[in-house]
This record gives structure tokens, C-alpha cells and sequence, in this order.
């Protein structure tokens, strides 16, 4: 008989639900919420209404785009955190409310298991390449900023995280603060492709080991473009393609140090990415780069599975359903998990 699992994620502003079936995947229905635009980043309250207008249309269209019915479904995979609460709790509290309707198990998923597992996401007429376990995973997003060792789907070690903001934080703060748009990281990937990456230099942080930090380069960037503006005040206009390939490649830089230092501490080759950051032309290029030149296995995500969908959460849940995992229906959300 086949296993259909529902994946529901809504821990910011994406309400999206996907089926899967035995693995593979038969919809991804993604509703991206517009209203925050015009503020310049996720105001949570907007993204809780958007959410509960969202989740049943969207869900509904999941299900017909797979071409089954709701009676089919053998579980419910949710995002339980981390997020913004009121947008978690309308997945959490929707999928709790099936579940009960269909009596079938909810399994509660970490948002960032479902990132380091995209890639095994399958998909019928497609490669199906998928790294080898253990594996490397650069998780880079608008909230974090991790290398993690994974062994299996079910076991994760954090090697390195920031200790401060998040590399997605960066590109999105900068971009507002230099007044070029939201979410900062596409604008900045777009604008850095017709600049030159070596015209500025920005400083670089000295942590130890493996973790990161990225509030010193975006303090650098924003005074190095106020010194500048007080000498010509059209310098960002003129300079702006530069600035952004200068700030990428110093971001990427980082990035690529410490994972090729954890790579070699470990001696793992498997290595992928995951998160908004890994839809990033810059970061993608260099990995694929570093790969060649380390001997590397490298697994990007298609740019789908780069940003926030339901079809990671499916993945990530169908291996727990698979363990016998099953969630209590007092499961509440939680906005932070400091750990896997
Ligand atoms: O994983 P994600 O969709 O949401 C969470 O953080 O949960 O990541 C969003 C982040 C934002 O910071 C956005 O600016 C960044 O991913 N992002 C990018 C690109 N596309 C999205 N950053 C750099 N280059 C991109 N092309």
C-alpha cells in the first residue's frame, strides 16, 4: 500500500504544504506572502493572518495536485520551530485539528532538520543524487548560520554556528540600511553579478574554531559607505554593483573558510548546503569550486528546496514516521530549539 505523508511548514512568512509518497514527491504548493514588502522585513502579526487565510486553500491545493484525497493520508508532518510563534502555531494547531479529523499520527518536525535534509527530497523523472551519510551541511539562513555533521536523518551534530547574526541577517540589513530593498539577498546576488568582488575590502572576524560571526562585516560595510557618502553622497549609487559583489564575496569568504576547515578536521567529502543563503549564484559557484579543487562530493539543492517549503518538512517527517515517531496531540510550538 502506498504511504502518502502531508508536510505543512509555516514558520515565517511561506504557508506551504506538500505530499509525498514513499519519499517522492507529488506536490509542493508554496503561498509567499506579499504584505510584507512594503515594511521591509516579516512583521509577525501579518504573517499569522496571512497564514490562517492561507493554510486551508493551500493545503487543499497540495492535495489535488497529488491527485489524492484526504482520507488517503497516513500522517501529518508539521514544523513545531524554530519560528514566529503566532505564524508556527497556526501549522501546528491545523495539522493537530486534521489529524484528529483523519485519526491519523501528526510527527512534529525541526525546521532546520527539514533544511540539512532537502536533498532527499526525490523526485520521479529526475537525478535523484543524494549525499553519502556522514555529510557536511552549510545551513545558512535568515536565522542561522550552522556547519552540521549529519549521520543520519534522524542524528545531527552542530559543528559551528554564529554567535551573533545570521549571514541571511546580514545580506537582509545591509540591503535595507543601504536602502536597495527586502529580502536584501536576492538584490544583493543580483547586483553583485555586474560588479567587481575585489573593488572593496571589508573586515573579517577572527573567531575561533568553527563558528562564525557576521555583525563586524555588516558594521564595516555600513560605515565604510557613510565615510563615503560624506565625501560624494551619489558614491552608493555609482559604486552599487561593486559594493554588493565586494560584500558577498567577503560573506562567502567566511563562510568557505570555516567549512573547509571543518571538512578537514572531520575528513567528511560529502558536503551540501541548505537554507535562503545556499539559493545564493556566489556561494553555490565557490562550493562547487571548492568541491573540484578538495576532492569534494558536492549536493546543491534545487533553488525550490532552497527557501522555505513544505516538501523538506514531508522528507524530515517520513524518516521519523519510518522510526515509529508519532507526536502527542499536546504538542504546542516553540519560537527557538538551541539544539537537533
Ligand atoms: O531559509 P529562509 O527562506 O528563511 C528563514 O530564514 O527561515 O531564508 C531567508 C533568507 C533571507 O535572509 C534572504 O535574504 C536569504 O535567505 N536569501 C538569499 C538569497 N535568496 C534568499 N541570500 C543570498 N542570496 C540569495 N540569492
Amino acid at each position: 500500500m502506498p504511504e502518502y505523508l502531508l508536510g505543512i511548514e509555516s514558520s515565517c512568512d511561506d504557508t506551504s504544504a506538500a505530499v509525498i509518497q514513499d519519499g517522492y514527491l507529488l506536490s509542493n504548493v508554496i503561498a509567499s506572502q506579499q504584505v510584507h514588502k512594503e515594511y521591509g522585513g516579516v512583521v509577525p502579526e501579518l504573517a499569522s493572518r496571512a497564514h490562517e487565510q492561507n493554510i486551508v486553500p493551500v493545503v487543499s491545493q497540495a492535495l489535488q495536485k497529488a491527485g489524492i484525497g484526504p482520507g488517503d493520508l497516513s500522517a501529518i508532518a508539521f514544523t513545531r520551530g524554530p519560528g514566529l510563534l503566532g505564524s508556527l502555531l497556526v501549522g501546528t494547531s491545523f495539522a493537530k485539528a486534521l489529524g484528529i479529523a483523519l485519526d491519523i499520527p501528526i510527527i512534529m518536525v525541526n525546521h532546520l532538520q527539514g533544511h540539512l535534509l532537502a536533498g532527499f527530497v526525490k523526485q520521479h523523472g529526475k537525478e535523484n543524487r543524494q549525499p553519502a551519510f556522514p555529510y557536511l551541511c552549510l545551513l545558512v539562513s535568515g536565522g542561522n548560520s550552522q556547519i552540521v555533521r549529519v549521520d543520519s536523518p534522524l542524528e545531527y551534530t552542530i559543528l559551528g554556528q554564529t554567535i551573533d547574526d545570521a549571514v541571511g541577517e546580514a545580506f537582509d540589513k545591509c540591503s535595507k540600511m543601504l536602502g536597495l530593498g527586502y529580502p536584501g539577498g536576492p538584490v544583493i546576488d543580483a547586483l553583485a553579478k555586474q560588479g567587481d568582488p575585489e573593488r572593496f575590502h571589508f573586515a573579517k572576524p577572527q573567531i575561533p574554531g568553527l563558528d562564525y560571526s557576521f555583525s563586524g562585516v555588516k558594521t564595516s560595510l555600513l560605515y565604510f559607505v557613510r565615510d563615503e557618502m560624506a565625501k560624494d553622497p551619489a558614491f552608493l549609487e555609482k559604486n552599487k554593483e561593486d559594493l554588493c559583489a565586494s560584500f558577498q564575496k567577503t560573506l562567502i569568504d567566511i563562510l568557505m573558510q570555516k567549512l573547509v576547515k571543518a571538512a578537514r578536521r572531520t575528513g567528511i567529502r560529502e558536503v551540501t548546503i541548505g537554507g535562503g543563503v545556499s539559493a545564493n549564484s556566489g556561494l553555490r559557484t565557490r562550493i562547487e569550486e571548492t568541491g573540484r579543487k578538495l576532492g569534494w562530493n558536492t549536493y546543491l539543492p534545487e533553488l525550490k528546496f532552497t527557501t522555505d517549503n513544505a516538501a523538506m518538512i514531508a522528507i524530515a517527517g517520513y524518516y521519523r514516521y519510518l522510526n515509529g515517531e508519532r507526536t502527542s496531540l499536546d504538542v504546542a510550538p516553540v519560537s527557538r530549539i538551541s539544539d537537533y
